[in-house]
């Protein structure tokens, strides 16, 4: 179904297990972040975290697909143009940056791996994976903030993600 207006439309089972399981990677990604580089001086720290960039990096890109190719919007069909683009950016701009914090974190694991452990190219990098984390913060925030928005208008937008403070069906705009 395309919209939720007067109808019950949800993403699917799976689009909903992806998009919060997916929470707790990020969030174990964030808990266990390197805090200075020299650390990677231990081997199997260095490969436990290529391997745990490569794996978080195609859990999104599957995610990216099935959510692109199977699932719509639970936008309702009101929406104003600019919302539905401001919508579209966030989600998108979640996707490059959570992207760009698994390549350039594994650009800094191969490059350390090669020993060019100092200089401005490894430093660049560093650059790139941190400034991608603080924006992914931004941005969730912006959405987290969006979503409670909806909740409050109770346009059914909230109910189609969160399985959590769900709307009343029956009040649903
Ligand atoms: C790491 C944190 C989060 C990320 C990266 C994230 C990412 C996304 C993305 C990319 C979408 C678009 C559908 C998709 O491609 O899966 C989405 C949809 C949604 N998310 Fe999140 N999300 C996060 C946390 C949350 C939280 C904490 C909430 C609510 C409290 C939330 C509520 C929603 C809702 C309601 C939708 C549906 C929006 C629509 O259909 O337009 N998300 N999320
Ligand atoms: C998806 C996987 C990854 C996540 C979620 C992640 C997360 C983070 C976070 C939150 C920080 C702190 C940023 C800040 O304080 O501004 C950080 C810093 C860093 N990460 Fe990652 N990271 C990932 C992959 C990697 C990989 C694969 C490597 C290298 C093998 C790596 C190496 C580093 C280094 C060197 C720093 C900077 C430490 C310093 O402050 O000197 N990261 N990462």
């Amino acid at each position: 179904m395309k919209t939720n207006k007067g109808t019950k439309a949800n993403y699917s089972f799976l689009a909903k297990l992806l998009h919060w399981s997916f929470i707790f990677l990020f969030a174990y990604g964030i808990f266990k972040q390197i805090d200075n580089i020299n650390q990677l001086e231990d081997i199997y720290l260095l490969k436990f975290e290529m391997l745990f960039a490569l794996f978080f990096l195609s859990f999104l890109i599957f995610r990216f697909f099935y959510m692109t190719k199977t699932q719509e919007t639970s936008l309702p069909e009101d929406t104003p143009r600019s919302q539905r683009l401001a919508a579209k950016i966030v989600h998108y701009s979640m996707y490059i940056c959570l992207a760009a914090i698994a390549c350039s974190g594994m650009m800094i694991g191969y490059l350390f791996w090669l020993g060019l452990k100092d200089g401005l190219l490894i430093e660049l990098v560093i650059w790139v994976h941190e400034f991608s984390v603080s924006l992914i913060y931004w941005l969730i925030s912006i959405h987290v903030i969006a979503a409670i928005f909806h909740r409050l208008k109770n346009d059914g937008v909230w109910n189609s993600m969160p399985p959590f403070w769900k709307e009343n069906e029956d009040d649903i705009a």
